[in-house]
């Protein structure tokens, strides 16, 4: 009988890229929450960067489908013909954006078709141009494929979207990226059309720069503008752009992992190659649902929209009605942003001192049982992130909570 090896082993050296790596903080903030309410505890958390419905019942039918008619083998590595054609379809009608199948690649989340295309385009020492805030993944992905990043910070007075000569400014010789993400998250805040083809300007004055343009909540605007998507601004920026989406958020399918990219197709490729050393197709009977959730009835994508809406109309409400806070009216995405800089020096009821965003937010969900993300690793340090993806009753009690908490601070 072989002998078995007993703990603790040998210690392994990681890998340098390891080593920098920064968890994700989001989803930390949304693994404390489940354990805490597995344990028992009655937290309420505006951590989940996720939509609380259930996925469409028609879509999830195709699924079930597929997987009882034997779809449950290797598929296309960049997905299917049908699920490419109905995303080059989706960007066609949605957004005007005149693409085929070949323009596309389906990934395993739009986290996953990010990634790919950082490791396809950037080169060591390319720099991502990020304005700030930001979602926490891009710097870190960036990282990992050997780039760097220059922050541009965004303003408070200008619901933190940086302007074209702020854009300007940033530009250096080793700037080959920016991230355009609208609507935000954390911010919750959008770019106008106006806004966004003036700084369409800038990127067309500086033919090296490539364009991440982030999607991902296209559909969940509440806001005064209409959405539009970058690539379509300008013939050349269709070239120039890679426009990044998914059916996470729009759909309620964060547990599906299926994010597409739309790009040029030799990039596309690039993309395919690596996806298929990486992780090949996603799930095969997640196919189907793709062509389903896009070409099918898309009631219940505006019915949970108009949901979002009241309840971020809701919290802001409330925020703003807290001492000590002050919130930009979320305009799209489902989260709100509010400003703690006014609160932070002062004591809880233990006498801790909230020095940070992180005292804030680990007081809060000690004390109070409401969990929300702290802005640091945001880029914001001296703002709080709040989810509004929970029902209006959830969102009364868990502002009721935050605001004696904030009452009893001294
Ligand atoms: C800004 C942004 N982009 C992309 C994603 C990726 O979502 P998914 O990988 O679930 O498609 C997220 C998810 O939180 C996000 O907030």
């Amino acid at each position: 009988m072989r002998e078995s090896i007993s703990a603790p082993f040998p210690a392994i050296g990681l890998s340098a890229r390891a080593e920098a790596l920064k968890p994700s903080s989001t989803l930390a903030v949304t693994a404390k929450i489940k354990t805490m309410v597995a344990a028992g505890v009655d937290v309420i958390g505006f951590g989940a960067g996720e939509p609380d419905f259930d996925t469409p019942a028609h879509i999830r039918q195709a699924a079930i489908l597929a997987i009882e008619s034997g779809r449950t083998r290797y598929e296309p590595t960049p997905g299917t013909m049908e699920a490419r054609s109905a995303v080059a379809r989706y960007m066609n009608r949605r957004h005007g954006f005149d693409v085929d199948a070949r323009n596309v690649i389906i990934s395993v989340g739009g986290k996953h078709a990010l990634y790919l295309a950082f490791m396809a385009l950037m080169n060591d020492g390319d720099e991502l141009l990020l304005p700030a805030p930001y979602w926490v993944t891009y710097p870190a992905q960036a990282q990992l494929a050997g780039g760097t990043v220059r922050i541009i910070q965004g303003r408070v007075e200008n619901g933190f979207k940086i302007t074209p000569s702020e854009l300007e400014a940033a530009i250096g010789p080793r700037s080959r990226f920016l991230v355009i993400n609208s609507p935000n998250n954390p911010t919750g805040t959008m770019y106008s059309p106006d806004e966004l083809r003036a700084l369409a300007e800038v990127v067309l004055r500086h033919p090296r720069l490539i364009v991440f343009a982030d999607d991902i909540y296209e559909r969940l605007v509440y806001g005064p503008h209409p959405f539009v998507s970058f690539a379509t601004i300008h013939p050349e920026l269709a070239t120039r752009t890679v426009t990044f989406n998914g059916l996470s958020k729009s759909y309620a399918m964060t547990g599906w992992r299926i994010g597409f990219a739309v790009a040029a197709p030799h990039v596309i490729k690039a993309m395919d190659a690596l996806q298929g050393q990486m992780t090949s197709n996603i799930t095969s009977f997640n196919m189907p649902a793709i062509v389903t959730a896009l070409e099918g009835p898309q009631d219940d994508v505006e019915k949970m929209r108009e949901a979002f809406a009241c309840r971020g109309a809701r919290m802001y409400e409330r925020l703003c009605a807290m001492p000590g806070l002050a919130c930009a009216r979320p305009e799209g995405a489902f989260y709100a942003f509010p400003d703690i800089s006014a609160l932070l020096g002062r004591r809880d009821e233990m006498g801790t001192e909230l020095r940070s965003s992180s005292d804030f937010a680990t007081s809060l969900l000690e004390q109070a049982r409401v969990a929300v993300v702290p802005g640091e690793d945001f880029g914001a340090p001296t703002h709080i992130r709040l989810s509004f993806a929970t029902s209006l009753e959830r969102i009364n009690e868990g502002l009721d909570r935050m605001e004696a908490w904030i009452l009893s601070l001294r």
